[in-house]
């Protein structure tokens, strides 16, 4: 049961591995830093020793680099049960006169187009599964909280919401096609975040210190409670719910931890 993971290096991808490695999920972990990568797959060969894993360098801002991650997946694996797309972007700019192309491209390239190119991609290795094969796309909620100096990323990931959409439509069509929902972490601690906070606040812009407040008085998720969830979605949730689904991290980790009480 092979699992692919981008942006596994970091935060919520890193945390997802080390959570589906003991549990039977044979893992590729792709992302930009290779070194972060091995990091993450030398704690899950001491933590889960039986689980199968490689990691795959890509800049899935650059669609040849895309397309390549694609290839030495299908080279190395017949099918894929899952595929999590974690990596994201999104540069905060100081104003909107400031919202520069380049970072406003890369968001799209990296959180909207390299989702698309690459379950495209890797359809054949997605289709024909039983149970059907899930995919799963993070988006945020920035998608439909515009906060001023957020362009890039917010605008992105409404985007990526609607190709989830999109997705889940095409799908209905294939009878063998694969399952895929969106899921909503929440703000959730991790070096991504913080990094975003900082910039964010070297800009002056006025959400930065509103996370910043909430990271912490602790009213986030950690890493590992946003994996929690996800591994949830993956592993427990029925296809028919599933199916064209938003998740919402925190209420997952609140019911999941209420049905643990
Ligand atoms: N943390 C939050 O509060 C929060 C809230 C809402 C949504 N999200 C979403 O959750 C997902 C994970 O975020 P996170 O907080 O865990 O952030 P993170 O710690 O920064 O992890 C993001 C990962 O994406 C990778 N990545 C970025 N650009 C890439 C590229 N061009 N090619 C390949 N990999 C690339 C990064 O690689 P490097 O480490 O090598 O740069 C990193 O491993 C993202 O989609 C983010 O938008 C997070």
């Amino acid at each position: 049961m092979w699992t692919l993971i981008t942006g596994a290096g970091s935060g919520i991808g890193r945390a997802l591995a080390l959570e589906l490695a003991p549990r039977g999920h044979n893992l590729i972990l792709a992302g930009r830093t290779v070194r972060k990568l091995e990091d993450v797959a030398d704690t899950v060969r001491v933590e889960a020793p039986d689980c199968e894993l490689m990691t795959l360098e890509v800049d899935l801002a650059d669609p040849e680099s895309t397309r390549n991650l694609a290839h030495q997946v299908g080279d190395a694996v017949d099918h894929l049960s899952a595929f999590v797309y974690c990596a994201g972007v999104g540069e905060p700019a100081a104003d909107f006169a400031s919202l520069g192309l380049i970072d406003f491209q890369e968001a799209l390239a990296v959180n909207v187009s390299a989702p698309l190119l690459l379950t495209q991609s890797l359809l054949p290795l997605l289709k024909g599964g039983d149970p059907a094969s899930r995919i799963v796309m993070i988006g945020a909620g920035m998608d439909k909280h515009a906060q001023p100096g957020t362009g890039s990323y917010g605008i992105s990931k409404m985007a990526l919401r609607r190709l989830v959409r999109q997705m889940s439509v095409e799908f209905d069509t294939m009878p063998d096609g694969p399952v895929v929902s969106l899921f909503q972490p929440g703000l959730v601690d991790t070096p991504g975040i913080r990094s975003h906070i900082k910039k964010a606040g070297d800009l002056n812009l006025p959400h930065a210190e509103w996370l910043a407040g909430r990271l912490e008085a602790g009213e986030c998720l950690t890493a590992e409670q946003a994996a929690s969830a996800l591994v949830f979605t993956l592993n427990q949730v029925p296809d028919s719910d599933f199916h064209g689904a938003v998740f919402n991290g925190a209420d997952l980790v609140d019911s999941l931890s209420f049905a643990g009480s």
